[in-house]
């Protein structure tokens, strides 16, 4: 049996992803088969496309963590030649030994670097980052919450984030940032979104209590103090954050260097304001944490635009401008571009 997915061979520009027909994945006995309707466009879908531009430099993280990427994703060409890591679907089988899902049922989950979800058709571990879709999400919606969502409350665990506390997100209009103002906000926090000037408003609507154009003014120079500042794209440094924190404040990266990984083991024997470097590598615990924070109303999702999976090097190239306010979506079960914008 043969599917349609999004197949890349080389490493390049979007024009490297194509419309293909490859073999259905089978289930093993432990594996569900999932219909996916929906897979999101995320940072990690960019860089994993293009990783062959992507040197140590140009990396958000220490040179080691390259060195493995690249030996993971393939050092000439992609090794897993179909992307896509977060997605929703419905289960269209099940393995002998699957005893969580059954055929029909709604789920949405994160493959992390295995990849696979621009295709129509993924097999996932039933242990695996999978759980039942938020009953009051579409496919779509729930697509675009896995990557964000999970790494944000991973992340902002690390900073034990209290009610009252002043919280302000670097990258607040990304995939993590949007998900961190709006688990700060559950927490307590009095949050503040900095992003660029076309995405304030959509940070303004994901509950940031105050929202910085880093285009317009420096966060660092403006006299607020806050208790943790969680920097999701690596843009500022501790030096320059260091006047902006409270007296015990935290320094959370996302994405750091080693130069950071030092201001932390410093700043954890020195006491006072402490840098803090975390990875958050995603969990079903963690996923179904999402699920019910989303059905309590605490995380929703705001569509920017769905393309078919025909268009997948469209959805790319609109991601690729760096502005998308919200989920972009790859439909499996859609037709036709649309905008989505509801905030
Ligand atoms: N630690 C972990 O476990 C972990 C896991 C996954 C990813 N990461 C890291 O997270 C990062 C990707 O995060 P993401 O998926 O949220 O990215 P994303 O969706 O691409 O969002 C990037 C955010 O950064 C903002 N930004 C872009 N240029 C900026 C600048 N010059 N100054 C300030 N802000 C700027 C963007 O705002 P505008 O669009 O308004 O410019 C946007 O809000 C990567 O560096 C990756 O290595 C870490």
């Amino acid at each position: 049996m043969m599917m349609k997915a999004i197949v890349y061979t080389e490493y390049g520009p979007p024009e490297v992803l194509k419309l293909k027909e490859v073999a259905k994945p089978v289930p093993r006995d432990n594996e569900a088969l999932i219909r996916i309707h929906a897979a999101a466009v995320n940072y990690g879908d960019l860089l994993a496309r293009n990783f062959k531009e992507i040197t140590p430099r140009k990396f958000n993280m220490p040179f080691v963590f390259w060195f493995f990427a690249k030996l993971l994703f393939g050092v000439r060409k992609p090794k897993k030649t179909i992307l896509g890591s977060e997605f929703a679907g419905v289960i269209e089988s099940t393995g002998k030994d699957v005893r969580s899902f059954k055929p029909g049922d709604p789920v949405f989950g994160y493959r992390g670097q295995s990849m696979g979800a621009y295709a129509q058709y993924l097999c996932m571990p039933e242990d695996g980052v999978l759980a039942t879709k938020p009953a009051n999400m579409t496919f779509e919606e729930a697509a675009a919450v896995p990557y964000g969502a999970i790494m944000a409350l991973g992340l902002l665990r690390k900073a034990h984030v209290q009610a009252g506390q002043k919280v302000l997100i670097h990258g607040a209009s990304g995939g993590i940032g949007s998900a961190a103002v709006q688990l700060a906000r559950h927490f307590g926090a009095e949050v503040t979104g900095v992003c660029g000037a076309p995405g304030l408003a959509y940070v303004k609507s994901l509950g940031a209590d105050k929202v910085i154009d880093y285009g317009r003014e420096d966060f660092s120079k403006n006299g607020a103090t806050y208790d943790l500042i969680f920097d999701v794209l690596g843009k500022s440094s501790f030096s320059r954050c260091k006047n902006s924190l409270s007296k015990n404040g935290r320094y959370l990266r996302a994405s750091f260097k080693t130069r950071e990984l030092w201001q932390m083991l410093w700043t954890s024997m020195s006491g006072g304001k402490r840098v803090i470097c975390a990875l958050a590598p995603g969990s079903r615990e963690d996923l179904l944490a999402v699920k019910e924070l989303i059905e309590a109303g605490k995380i929703r999702t705001v569509m920017d635009k769905r393309f078919p999976l025909a268009q997948a090097a469209d959805a790319h190239r609109y991601v690729e401008q760096g502005h998308k306010k919200g989920g972009v979506v790859i439909s499996a079960s859609n037709s036709g571009v649309a905008n989505a914008n509801q905030y």
